[in-house]
């Protein structure tokens, strides 16, 4: 009876298919899993007569290495045949591997990242604005009056206003300068003040290697209560050593801006030259590098502010500037071409 089932098995373990990945599971479950055909046939062992049991072992443990070795033999088969179909025949495996390229750092910013570690070591915190603003803020809370020629210094973007848009709505716009976050902090937060202020800006310019339709400022504030034009002079001072070294002197030249009074522009020492005349300075030994001011008591009444208990200073400088005076960049369209031969001579990722 047993001799039966053996022989009857081992006819079906020599016959089997076995060519795909599914008849090889099908194998294996079938002959030799746990609950397998063998497995069945090594229960029923007790059932033999003792004088038997040896023999019949003995027979069924050959037909289990036989079904192993089938089993081994044609997955061994299977295995090499699915290694020789390349994945893709089209491709070329011996071609050297392509460079994993990392990135640099614009220029620009990293300059502005230099910038704002320089004053958060004197407790400027940054504070961003949008850059579609309505004329509030880029114009009027800053003391432009309206249909003032000193609206003209700057050439405004207009954005459409959106469909629906209650009639009488202000004009927005593409703010033209980072003084309108000026006017958002001061509207919206408790004094002492204390902010920097990096951003983009937008005038309506022709493009060209000394002007843009796009750059970067940093806008800096500061009030509080007492606060005068030597606190300005020095962060200034503190600013400009920092970033440029201490043989760097600063010239503050007296200026116009709506929003500050008095005002300065301030000057450096020309990087390139170190102050004895180049063709960048245009043989003065100085560069300016942004406008500045004590806050006009005008625009702190705008804000909400009593002007007459505080007062303070403000600023605003291109990081495009510094950024060619520290780079030696002569044209400004290098910072928004994308050249990869330009982009990779600044500091890696
Ligand atoms: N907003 C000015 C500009 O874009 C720069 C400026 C000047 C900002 C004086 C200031 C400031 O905060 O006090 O030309």
């Amino acid at each position: 009876m047993m001799q039966e089932l053996i022989a009857a098995l081992a006819a079906e373990i020599t016959t089997a298919e076995l060519n795909n990945a599914a008849t090889l599971d099908a194998f294996r479950i079938n002959y030799l899993g746990r609950k397998g055909r063998l497995a069945d046939l090594f229960d029923q062992l007790k059932t033999v007569p003792a004088d038997e049991k040896r023999a019949v072992g003995q027979q069924l443990n050959a037909l289990k290495q036989q079904a192993q070795a089938r089993f081994d033999e044609a997955q061994q088969a299977a295995e090499a045949a699915a290694d020789n179909t390349p994945a893709n025949p089209d491709f070329d495996y011996t071609l050297p591997p392509v460079p994993h390229a990392l990135g640099t750092r614009h220029p620009l910013m990293l300059v502005r990242e230099e910038m704002l570690r320089v004053f958060a070591r004197i407790g400027f915190a940054v504070a961003e604005g949008p850059e579609i603003e309505d004329d509030w803020h880029n114009f009027t809370a800053l003391n432009f009056p309206e249909n003032h020629p000193a609206r003209d210094m700057q050439d405004t973007f207009f954005v459409t206003p959106p469909a629906g848009a209650e009639p009488g709505t202000q004009p927005h716009l593409l703010r033209t300068h980072t003084s309108t976050v000026q006017v958002r902090v001061m509207e919206t937060e408790p004094l002492p003040i204390r902010r920097v202020m990096p951003g983009r800006v937008f005038r309506n310019e022709a493009i060209s290697a000394r002007a843009h339709m796009m750059f970067h400022q940093v806008e800096g504030i500061f009030i509080d209560e007492g606060v005068s034009f030597a606190d300005l002079k020095q962060t200034v001072y503190y600013f400009v050593q920092e970033l440029f070294g201490a043989d760097i002197n600063i010239r503050f030249r007296p200026s116009f801006f709506p929003f500050t009074e008095p005002s300065a522009e301030i000057d450096i020492t020309c990087l390139i030259c170190k102050g004895a005349g180049c063709n960048i300075c245009k043989y003065s030994g100085w560069v300016e590098i942004g406008g500045c001011g004590m806050v006009d008591p005008a625009v702190l009444e705008n804000a909400k502010i009593d002007s007459e208990k505080y007062s303070g200073y403000a600023w605003g400088m291109g990081i495009e500037r510094i950024a060619m005076l520290k780079y030696q960049i002569k044209d400004l369209r290098l910072f928004t071409e994308n050249d990869m031969r330009f982009l990779r001579q600044f500091e890696a990722l």
